[in-house]
């Protein structure tokens, strides 16, 4: 395969969904993640009809290690290499819990999935990533994560404290950083992009930017040319604070 390839978790609709219209938009040969077959067949199937030909599903569970080592070898079936990888599946758990009350449940299921995915993910598809001349990752993270706004009562979102989701993505940005600083000596470019608040299911469509919007600023760090920044934490806004 010649063209540029991406793989995107969490595809099936919503924000994912958009990343990779624009990427296969773009000229990319995507791989669509979903962890529901008929889901994900029914989100190729809508790209298609739109024209988005390079477009194929791939059934992950980003929290099932058997899922993701399918996909890989699925993928390396498939392709030489991965030039992009957008770890976007996440949940938010149960968000309203208070912190003094949170269950070990509500913890476990929002870090499997949204950090623990997003590492297994890493570890498994790096091989095919260090294929690629440039390779770009992009942990989706949430200006939730930023500890720095969580402690300005001036800001917008002050009052929203979740027990698990939040410090989930502050994670994910400390992991980043961490994975960032070891291929600092390489083409890769690993940033944590905040698509900022979006009506989607996440959120009971509640969020105030539209799918379309969020994923420009995905797709822009998954496309990142050599000048671009690695080890960041950005929204569309700029470089957010930790
Ligand atoms: N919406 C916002 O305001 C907002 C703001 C900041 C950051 N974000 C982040 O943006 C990302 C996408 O959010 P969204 O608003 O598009 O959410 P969404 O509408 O709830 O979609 C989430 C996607 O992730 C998938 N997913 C969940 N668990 C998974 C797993 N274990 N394995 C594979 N896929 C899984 C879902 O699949 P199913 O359809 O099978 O459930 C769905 O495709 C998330 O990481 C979220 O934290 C969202």
């Amino acid at each position: 395969m010649k063209s540029l390839t991406a793989l995107v978790t969490g595809a099936n609709k919503s924000i994912g969904l958009e990343t990779v219209r624009l990427l296969a938009g773009a000229g990319y040969h995507v791989f669509l993640g979903s962890r529901d077959r008929e889901r994900g067949e029914a989100a190729v199937a809508g790209l298609r009809s739109a024209g988005f030909d390079a477009v194929e599903m791939v059934l992950l569970d980003v929290t099932r290690e058997e899922s993701v080592q399918e996909a890989f070898t699925a993928l390396s079936g498939r392709v030489e290499r991965l030039d992009v990888l957008v770890n976007n599946a996440g949940i938010p758990g149960q968000f309203q819990q208070a912190p003094s009350a949170a269950s070990h449940e509500n913890l476990e299921r929002v870090f499997e999935t949204n950090l623990f995915g997003a590492v297994r993910m890493i570890r498994v598809f790096i091989p095919l990533l260090r294929k690629s001349p440039r390779p770009r990752i992009v942990n989706v993270t949430s200006d939730l994560a930023s500890l720095t706004l969580h402690n300005d009562p001036s800001w917008a979102y002050y009052p929203f404290k979740s027990p698990a989701y939040g410090p989930s993505k502050t994670a994910l940005n400390a992991y980043t950083v961490a994975l960032a600083y070891e291929l600092k000596d390489t083409s890769f470019k690993v940033n944590a992009v905040n698509p900022g608040y979006t009506a989607t299911d996440f959120n009971q469509h509640r969020g105030t930017k539209k799918v379309e919007e969020a994923a420009r600023v995905i797709a822009e760090y998954a496309m990142l040319g050599e000048e671009g920044p690695t080890g960041k934490f950005v929204s569309d806004y700029g470089e957010t604070p930790w």
